[in-house]
């Protein structure tokens, strides 16, 4: 009985479980970092201009991940409400991705195009006044908030080192992008170009 050696012996028994579960994890997690169909960007799928990012990072800052999604699951009753599901390829650009999974309001990962941008600002300044019974938070600051242009240059440098293709031209001219732009015409940029590539997948 050899095994008992193992049962008796915390310590070792301890050691061999790590040892088990980390081929378990490797076998899962190297081949997904290999393979090209996660790594490389889906058709259309390109870094965020610099107006849209400045608005990802207020997405981020508000918390929107708390109540939405961004992974529309391969299921028929997801396909048929938001559109082509989630890939992996979409998301390579993304730092960090925005999954999720907390589901208070609907996926937002298809939401580009579906409303006006007027609908987004006023919906995103008081939700209640376009969807009587939401539960979603207002967020009036942003009206009238600007965004500090001296950053954004910065960020896009920040995103190339973790390997988004940002360009030089890019960079020098993020400042510009965004300049004069407040923190609501950012957001609803982000928003409005969330899944716009998805609408060309069969
Ligand atoms: C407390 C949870 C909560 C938070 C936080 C939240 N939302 Fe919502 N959101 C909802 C709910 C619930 C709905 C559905 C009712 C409605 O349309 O207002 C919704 C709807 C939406 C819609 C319309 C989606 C569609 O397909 O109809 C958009 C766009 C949206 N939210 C964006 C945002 C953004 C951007 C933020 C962060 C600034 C945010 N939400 C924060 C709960 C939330």
């Amino acid at each position: 009985m050899k095994h008992d050696i193992i049962e008796k012996n915390t310590g070792l028994l301890g050691i061999l479980i790590a040892v088990v579960i980390s081929i378990g994890g490797l076998v899962e997690i190297v081949p997904l970092m290999l393979s090209q169909e996660t790594t490389t960007a889906a058709p259309g799928i390109e870094p965020y201009p610099a107006l849209q990012l400045e608005g990802r990072d207020i997405y981020l800052r508000e918390g929107c991940y708390n109540c939405h999604s961004q992974m529309v699951r391969p299921l028929r009753g997801e396909t048929e409400r938001y559109g082509h599901y989630s890939v992996a390829g979409e998301s390579v650009y993304d730092h960090p991705f925005q999954f999720g999974s907390k589901r208070t309001g609907p996926d937002l990962a298809r939401v580009g195009g579906r409303y006006s941008d007027e609908w987004q600002r006023l919906h995103l300044q008081n939700p209640r006044d376009l969807v009587p019974e939401s539960n979603m938070p207002g967020f009036p600051w942003l009206t009238n908030a600007a965004i500090d242009a001296s950053l954004t240059g910065r960020k896009m440098a920040a995103l190339r080192v973790v390997g988004v293709p940002y360009t030089d031209a890019d960079i020098k001219g993020a400042a510009e992008a965004v300049r004069g732009k407040t923190e609501l015409d950012a957001l609803v940029a982000y928003l409005q170009g969330l899944g716009i590539a998805a609408k060309n997948w069969k």
